[in-house]
């Protein structure tokens, strides 16, 4: 099955990006819009994404003019009779997707491939619209779609393997990493990806913390290349709300559950960057404008936050408590680097002082040690999130004094700073950890093996590393630690340590079976 030319039904912001990949692959491409200004504004799309690439330096004029000139308009399903791939990019509307899938039935070549861009929708219901189902896959492309390498091949009961052979031998052309996924709702990176953007919605509607800090979380705390809010604006709030209520359907549970504030912004025109604003504004550019950060990467030196004292929460709580020997080390860690900066820094709760500072955990608790060391009242947390990121956690006893010296050490320290409340995961292990869990879960369920795990939300969201592989580096111990304090404080069984997380995390081996 040779794919010599290929049919875009739907230039919208993915459509125009897949057809744009043909095209640059060298492929002839019809574009297929039914409304003369939906079809204008598609091809625009087209070309000014090229254009762009002119002007970056990335293709010349030439290259440019060579693959707009493979893309050529059309206005119904019947345009795409000489395409032995037709892919569909429209609306995720089941019955709109039927509808066309019935009219390449009738007007199309019986042996070309139908392929749908569903993110959201069953690639078997779908091909159930055609008298060939055995022609239709999912040929699943991630936004921006010139950018993003992988494509999740989806495969129903009944898709011909030599279908399926073609549309990811056709992915390879592309330069895109295919990877066979069966027909499950949101297949393997959705399904891992909305209910965590779904969660740090929640996160900013229950007021847990501001958007600037939800998204400089994900960033500068776990490396993601954006933020997920910002995300939650490029993907489309009115699609993930779609992907959503599919993933609730089938899976339940809180984190499918939409967050209300996406329905919300959806119903008020705010679908995010192709709505002109979502969670962010997009005035001109398309960069999110923000100005409600508590997080600052401090480059000025500020005022002198005084003595320090540095309370360790295994010291102040005392024998039988559950914190561990690793916990002093982080204070002893705190403590030199406090000191390193040529603050005065004491261990001695009773020794005067304006500040003083609970070595936490992920897990969290300041008020305890804080008060078993009499200093409630001038007492914060300090969590090194990574080595440049510091959370910082003030309870409803910490004076404003005591924040702003806080403030001002962790400018001393030239850290990057986020709030959080005092509970368990703070910001950024409260958006990774249960993330983790759900692709734990997903390779316990035998959908998809670690190494897809790892592919899908590397090369589909820009992972630097794979669900896996951050597992492994920050230790299943750790994990079950902070996702069973998660399920303690909450009681969401969301949030509870997988059984198979526990098993490895006992044994000591990762979830490949490897020693860790
Ligand atoms: N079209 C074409 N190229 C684009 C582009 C676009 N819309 N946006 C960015 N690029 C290119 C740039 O030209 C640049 O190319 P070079 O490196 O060759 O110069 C490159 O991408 C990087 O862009 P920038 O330097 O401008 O910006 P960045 O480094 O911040 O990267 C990003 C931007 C690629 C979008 C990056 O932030 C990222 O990977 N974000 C995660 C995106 C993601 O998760 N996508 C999946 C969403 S889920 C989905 O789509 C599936 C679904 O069904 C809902």
């Amino acid at each position: 099955m040779e794919i010599r030319a290929v049919a875009v039904i739907g230039l919208g912001t993915m459509g125009a990006g897949i057809a744009e990949v043909f095209a640059r692959a060298g492929l002839p491409v019809t574009g297929i819009e039914a409304d003369p200004a939906a079809l204008a504004a598609g091809l625009a799309r087209i070309t000014a994404s090229l254009d762009k690439a002119v002007a970056r330096g990335k293709l010349t004029q030439a290259e440019r003019d060579a693959i707009a000139g493979r893309v050529t308009p059309g206005s119904g399903p019947a345009d795409a009779a000489g395409a032995d791939l037709v892919i569909e990019v429209i609306p995720e509307q089941l019955g709109l997707k039927r509808q066309i899938i019935a009219e390449l039935d009738r007007s199309g070549r019986p042996d070309s491939i139908i392929a749908t861009n569903t993110s959201s929708l069953s690639v078997t219901a779908i091909a159930a619209a055609s008298a060939h189902p055995g022609r239709v896959v999912g040929m699943h492309f991630f936004n921006p779609a010139p950018v993003m390498r992988l494509v999740e091949v989806v495969t129903t009961v009944g898709t011909d393997p030599a279908v399926a052979a073609a549309v990811t031998e056709l992915a390879r052309r592309l330069g895109k990493t295919p990877v066979q996924v069966t027909d499950r709702a949101g297949f393997v990176a959705n399904a891992l990806l909305l209910p965590y953007l779904n969660h740090a919605a929640r996160l900013l509607e229950t007021g847990y913390a501001t958007r600037a800090d939800i998204d400089a979380a994900a960033t500068e705390g776990i490396g993601l290349p954006m933020g997920p809010l910002a995300l939650l604006d490029l993907i489309g709030l009115d699609t993930s709300l779609a992907v959503l209520d599919v993933l609730r359907h089938e899976f339940g549970g809180s984190r499918a559950t939409p967050a209300p504030i996406l329905r919300r912004l959806t119903d008020a025109g705010r679908t995010g960057r192709k709505g002109g604003g979502g969670f962010y504004d997009y005035p001109e550019r398309d960069a999110p404008a923000s100005a409600d950060s508590s997080f600052s990467a401090n480059a000025d030196r500020p005022a002198d936050p005084g003595t320090v004292t540095l309370i360790d929460p295994v010291a102040a709580a005392g024998p039988g408590d559950a914190a561990r020997p690793d916990h002093s080390e982080r204070a002893a860690d705190l403590a030199s680097l406090i000191a390193a900066a040529g603050i005065s820094v004491t261990r001695n709760p009773s020794h005067p002082s304006d500040l003083a500072v609970v070595a936490i955990g992920p897990q969290g608790g300041v008020l305890g040690p804080a008060t078993a060391a009499g200093r409630a009242a001038d007492s914060v947390g300090l969590h090194l999130a990574t080595p440049a990121l510091a959370e910082l956690v003030a309870t409803p006893l910490t004076s404003p004094g005591a924040l702003a010296a806080a403030q001002a050490l962790v400018a001393r320290l030239g850290l990057a700073v986020v709030r959080a409340p005092d509970r368990p995961g703070l910001l950024v292990g409260a958006l990774l950890y249960p993330h983790l869990r759900d692709a734990i879960t997903m390779v316990a369920d035998g959908y998809a093996s670690p190494a897809d795990v790892d592919a899908a939300m590397t090369l589909g969201c820009g992972y630097p590393r794979g669900p896996m592989r951050m597992l492994a580096d920050v230790g299943l111990g750790q994990a079950v630690d902070v996702l069973a304090a998660m399920h303690a404080g909450y009681g969401d069984p969301a949030f509870a340590p997988p059984p198979l997380l526990v098993e490895c995390a006992r044994a000591g081996i990762g979830l490949d079976g490897q020693p860790t």
